[in-house]
């Protein structure tokens, strides 16, 4: 295998219709020496959905849920289930956020058993997200908070996100992190960038990726000047991939 591209789909490998067609149609070229990976906030069913919309390219693994789930071959990969159960009290969590009412369940079908997922519109988003760790803490409950473009909030187990799932991936197929291009836009991309890999932040990001970036970002990170595919695009010819 050449390398190894993980890419969220929302925003990065999805938003700009002849962008994505481009960049299938160079993958394509070399599908076989390719290891290609969807990392996506979505469900699985909502991530297969989209691909048939949008037709994608089929990947060798599809993380979802922001990295709560992985699937290859239509199966799921209960070893990564397992390790996330480990030290994850959902019922509680759940429970503790009935306190906080700026906190909007997101539909059913975007929870899962690692993932509990609201909306949050509030002029003071971060005052809420500040109380809600407190509150786990205090509870000692172990869960990581992830906010995402204004307004996503994901509740997951500690060991269990984009980033973690891809490392347990990189790992299992023996690519170096040297040989991995992460690709993302917004907050729950941001474990992917926190792993040692090659990465390209396109150039449509969201405010809370770009001000991560300004804060932590390292030389193996690119940030592409072209928006969603064509920043994908742009950091493959650019990091010398093709
Ligand atoms: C996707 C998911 C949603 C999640 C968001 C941010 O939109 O559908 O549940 O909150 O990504 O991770
Ligand atoms: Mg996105």
């Amino acid at each position: 295998m050449k390398f190894l591209l993980v890419t969220d789909l929302d925003n990065t490998l999805v938003g700009d219709e002849q962008a994505t067609l481009t960049l299938n149609h160079q993958l394509l070229a070399m599908r076989g020496q390719i290891g290609l990976i969807y990392a996506t906030g979505r469900s699985y069913a909502s991530a297969q959905q989209l691909k048939v919309e949008q037709q994608l390219l089929q990947p060798d693994y599809w993380v979802t849920g922001v990295g709560t789930e992985i699937y290859a071959q239509g199966l799921q990969d209960q070893n990564w289930a397992e390790q996330l159960s480990q030290d994850w009290n959902r019922e509680a969590i759940a429970l503790l956020t009935q306190s906080i009412p700026e906190l909007i369940p997101q539909p059913a079908d975007e929870q899962n058993p690692w993932k509990l997922s609201f909306l949050l519109h509030s002029n003071a988003a971060t005052a809420t997200l500040t109380d809600l760790q407190t509150q786990l803490m205090q509870a000692r409950l172990s869960a990581q908070v992830i906010f995402s473009s204004d307004e996503d909030v994901d509740i997951l187990p500690h060991n269990g996100n984009k980033g973690l799932a891809i490392t347990h991936l990189r790992k299992r197929l023996k690519i170096l992190p040297e040989k991995t291009l992460v690709c993302g836009d917004s907050g729950n991309d941001i474990s992917l960038f926190q792993q040692s890999t090659l990465g390209v932040i396109v150039g449509n990001a969201r405010s809370e990726l770009l001000e991560w970036y300004r804060q932590h970002g390292q030389p193996h990170q690119y940030l592409a000047n072209s928006a969603y595919a064509s920043g994908i695009l742009e950091a493959l010819n650019h990091f010398e991939l093709l």
